[in-house]
């Protein structure tokens, strides 16, 4: 008896057997090469060895990739590692043969091959880009960088940072990073959770500021599936911008700034600490603040403070309209360790919930489980949509869209700000409302990265 799976398989073989030859690219590339390779960094502090990792141009983070507001990216990725890959431009309302996702948007790029990604970025803001193959474990191995497109006009702050975030999982004595990316553990609970954590690949990152200097703070979460919890210290701030799309009214810092996997914070901030001292960004981790990054203060910028800063540009074509109207969708989450899920539907059967454990399959959307044929929901294009999705499962889960940014419906008050990841925590039911603005097949999956490997996949069809 054939299964599904080996039916699909085999299907897929001979598709890849017939079409390879004409994606086969010419030895020069189009464009600026993006090639991702093995490289070896100093990761750990210098005691150890360097960490071999997979890396854009061999660094990582990738090359930072920075442009003007609708400026045209041209990219001819180049693949030299020893797995298939693709790249996603996350948070980026782009064309949807760009986006990077292989099976639904293009064919993953195998080794030696290479793929030219060419769009325009019509959103200024903080976005990133990472490898969307084999994710949980390309992800883990460093194939990521900031993707930042420059409002018209620039804010007015004396200088910015780009802060990518990461935790890593390293063996304690090697430094080499853990190859078990398929860790049932990991995939039945919170996901792959490093015991290193970094920022801009540096345990230790630490950038001279002066007293009074006002930053912009671009914060990116790369990582598997840690949610990071900050605040800040010697410094006052605004949050200016989440997920790239900026912030009606800035909102003042005031208590902790939660970040899940995938998504983006900016923030503006003041540094009060004077010369001498040291500013920091801050982990909370069990109540205890811990430096994510060291900002030692030496000198004045400037005799004193400016006030609260002006709130970014909008991004255009971002209204949200006919919420009455809307077509209505809901997204059941259920599965993991301590959870309700007893049997799903994974490759076309029933299983048991004993047999999606052999088969390291844990999470079921609607009662089934990862990427089918059939779209959560297909709508057509100029929608608008309402998702209800309830987390039915003891862990938090980051579910990004592709493609288009939503707003939460917050109920009494309205529409919450535009996001492209929706952080969840377990029990949870929220709404989120979107107009469907951009034609294609858009994925919708859970960002924490061996959740969307064991279930946490679907995607909407807009036609
Ligand atoms: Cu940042 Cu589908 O991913
Ligand atoms: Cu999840």
């Amino acid at each position: 008896m054939t299964t599904r799976r080996e039916f699909l398989e085999q299907g897929a073989a001979t598709i890849a057997a017939l079409t390879v030859p004409a994606l086969a690219r010419a030895a020069t590339p189009r464009f600026a090469e993006l090639k991702a390779r093995p490289a070896r960094v100093q990761l750990a502090p210098p005691t150890y060895p360097k960490t071999e990792i997979w890396g854009y141009d061999g660094a990582m983070p990738g090359p930072e990739l920075r442009m003007a507001q609708g400026a045209r990216i041209q990219r001819s990725f180049l693949n030299e590692l020893p797995q298939a890959s693709s790249v996603h431009w996350h948070g980026i309302r782009i064309d949807n043969a760009m986006d990077g996702v292989p099976g639904l948007t293009q064919p993953a790029v195998e080794p030696g091959q290479g793929f030219d990604y060419d769009f325009v970025v019509p959103d200024a803001g903080t976005y990133w880009y990472h490898a969307h193959n084999r994710s949980t474990e390309q992800v883990a191995r460093g194939l990521y960088g900031a993707l930042i497109v420059e409002e018209p006009e620039a804010p007015d702050i004396d200088r910015e940072e780009v802060l990518i975030l990461d935790d890593w999982l390293l063996d304690p004595e090697t430094a080499q990073i853990d190859p078990d990316f398929t860790s049932r553990h990991d995939r039945s609970h919170a996901g792959r959770r490093g015991n290193f954590i970094a920022t801009n690949g540096r345990f230790d990152l630490s950038l001279d500021v002066k007293q009074n200097e006002r930053l912009r703070l671009r914060l990116i979460n790369a990582a598997n599936a840690r949610i990071f919890v900050l605040s800040i210290f010697g410094m006052e701030g605004w949050t200016v911008a989440l997920d790239g799309m900026p912030l009606s009214e800035p909102k003042p810092v005031s208590e902790v700034l939660i970040i899940g996997p995938g998504q983006r914070a900016d923030l503006i901030v003041d540094v009060t600490a004077a010369s001498g001292e040291t500013a920091h960004l801050v982990r909370v981790e069990d109540q205890e603040g811990v430096s994510q990054v060291a900002f030692p203060v030496s000198g004045r910028a400037a005799a004193a403070r400016r006030g609260s800063p002006h709130p970014l540009p909008p991004n255009p074509r971002m209204d949200i309209s006919g919420m009455e109207k809307a077509v209505t969708a809901r997204l059941n989450m259920q599965g993991g360790a301590m959870g309700t899920l007893d049997a799903a539907t994974l490759d076309g059967e029933r299983k048991s919930f004993r047999q999606l454990v052999e088969a390291n399959q844990f999470w079921s959307f609607n009662g089934t489980i990862g990427m089918t044929d059939t779209p959560l929901v297909s709508v057509p294009v100029g929608e608008t949509i309402k998702l209800e999705i309830y987390n039915d499962t003891s862990f938090p889960h980051a579910m990004h869209l592709h493609g288009m940014h939503f707003r939460e419906v917050t109920g009494d008050a309205g529409l919450g700000p535009f996001r492209d990841t929706l952080l969840m925590f377990g029990g949870e039911t929220r709404t989120i409302a979107f107009v469907v603005d951009n034609p294609g097949k858009w994925l919708f999956h859970c960002h924490m990265l061996s959740h969307a490997d064991s279930g946490m996949m679907t995607w909407l069809e807009v036609a």
